[in-house]
């Protein structure tokens, strides 16, 4: 027998929808600094950490900010998206994720959120499922983003197994290529022609039954 298997979820877009969120108060941030951007370009700051999100947004409105501003316009961002945050409850959990969760819980294979957000932990919480994950990794825990594999590495020395035997759902290019580098078996929540360096995608937790699951489980290593 191999290691235990373990899960290890992102949060944003693969648990609840918050990129909407992010949108907005990224938006509003642009057109106070009397630029916009498109949903498209929205797309690109998927999975990205919030300061490296920031310098995206400036360079599509070629503009450049002084430190103190930089780190103001970050605050101000995220003072916006906090409104938003603040009125989510579990209605939010995007739909079928409630069941694969309640499988694993039910089963006892370890579950981690691998996420790049500082907000991570009380999302969680607001979504009521704080105290389900044996281990929350977050944007506080770790220096280097996705795709560097940091924040998916220390969530499989924390569940305590090999990466190998780690699966990874993620909704972003760069979550995807996090878990790849890290040797994770990587599940996209999406668009398979946006994902297509998974090992397998899916639109959503609706499409996947407890039969792939139990495959996953069952496989010996990545
Ligand atoms: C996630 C989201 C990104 C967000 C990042 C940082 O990866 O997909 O859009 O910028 O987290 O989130 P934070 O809540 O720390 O600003
Ligand atoms: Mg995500």
């Amino acid at each position: 027998m191999g290691m235990q298997k373990a899960i290890i979820f992102d949060l944003d877009g693969v648990i609840v929808d918050t990129a909407k969120f992010h949108f907005l108060a990224w938006r509003k941030l642009a057109n106070d600094l009397g630029f916009d951007f498109t949903k498209e370009q929205n797309e690109q700051l998927k999975g990205v950490s919030r300061v490296e999100s920031l310098k995206k947004i400036l360079n599509w409105g070629n503009m450049e900010l002084s430190e103190e501003e930089f780190n103001r316009q970050m605050g101000l961002k995220n003072e916006n998206y906090l409104s938003y945050v603040n009125k989510m409850d579990k209605s939010e959990i995007l739909p079928g994720v409630p069941g694969v969760l309640d499988y694993l819980i039910e089963h006892d294979i370890p579950i981690a959120v691998g996420s790049a957000s500082k907000n991570a932990r009380t999302i969680l919480k607001k979504i009521d499922l704080h105290d389900k994950f044996n281990v929350i990794v977050d944007g506080n825990d770790v220096t280097k983003a996705k795709p560097n594999p940091e924040v998916f590495l220390i969530a499989a020395e924390k569940l305590k197994t090999s990466p190998e035997n780690c699966v990874v759902f993620e909704d972003s290019v760069a979550g995807i290529q996090a878990a790849n580098i890290a040797e994770m078996t990587s599940i996209g929540i999406g668009e398979k022609n946006v994902l297509n360096e998974a090992d397998h995608v899916f639109a959503d937790f609706t499409e996947i039954d407890i039969d792939f699951i139990e495959k996953l489980l069952r496989k010996e290593g990545k």
